[in-house]
């Protein structure tokens, strides 16, 4: 073998094991990038959304079998409705207008006492829970907001990012017998 061949060889050798390094060296950059993510995670775990309250009515507003509707600042409705004559929150009950089946909206139908699904056929008690169509086979349940009540004022709980994406307070209300 030459001198240059001996040469070209050397130089392919070296120019090999660089590379052999480069990739070794990629490789362990990249799991402990995932070793540090898994970590960060662990350390850091995703925080659940804060919420708060905001104010929905004054409970004089509201008739016993009434409802309203408040929509959330994020355009969300709920069911708001007095169960009874009391002022305790058990009077009270707030119940998401959307179905857990596949997302329509349910309306009250107050000569049926129930909630209805019409987009396929589901049915609710006025707790909300699912006795009819997909979401009773389910056992679905439509979903409640807690509520409390303060000095004769009614407020719900709802996630502080809605409020920072733009309120709507009192105006979002709207009553119409029970929702
Ligand atoms: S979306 Fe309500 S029953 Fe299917």
């Amino acid at each position: 073998m030459s001198e240059q061949e001996r040469n070209d060889v050397e130089s392919r050798r070296s120019t090999l094991k660089r590379l052999a390094g480069y990739l070794m060296g990629g490789g362990l950059v990249a799991a402990y990038g995932s070793l540090a993510a898994v970590a960060a995670r662990f350390l850091y775990p995703a925080r659940p959304a804060e919420t708060g309250f905001l104010f929905v009515t004054d409970l004089a507003s509201l008739g016993v079998g009434e409802s309203l509707v408040y929509t959330t600042p994020n355009g969300a409705t709920v069911n708001v409705t007095r169960k009874g004559a009391g002022v305790g929150i058990e009077d009270f009950l707030a119940l998401s207008s959307v179905c857990p089946h596949l997302g329509c909206q349910v309306h009250w139908e107050p000569q049926n006492d129930r909630y209805f699904c019409p987009c396929h056929n589901g049915i609710f008690t006025p707790e909300g829970v699912g006795i009819g169509g997909p979401p009773g086979e389910a056992g679905q349940s439509l979903s409640q907001f807690p509520l409390k009540i303060e000095n004769g004022l009614l407020f719900i709980e709802v996630p502080l990012a809605d409020v920072a994406r733009g309120p709507e307070g009192p105006d979002s209300l709207s009553s119409s017998g029970k929702a």
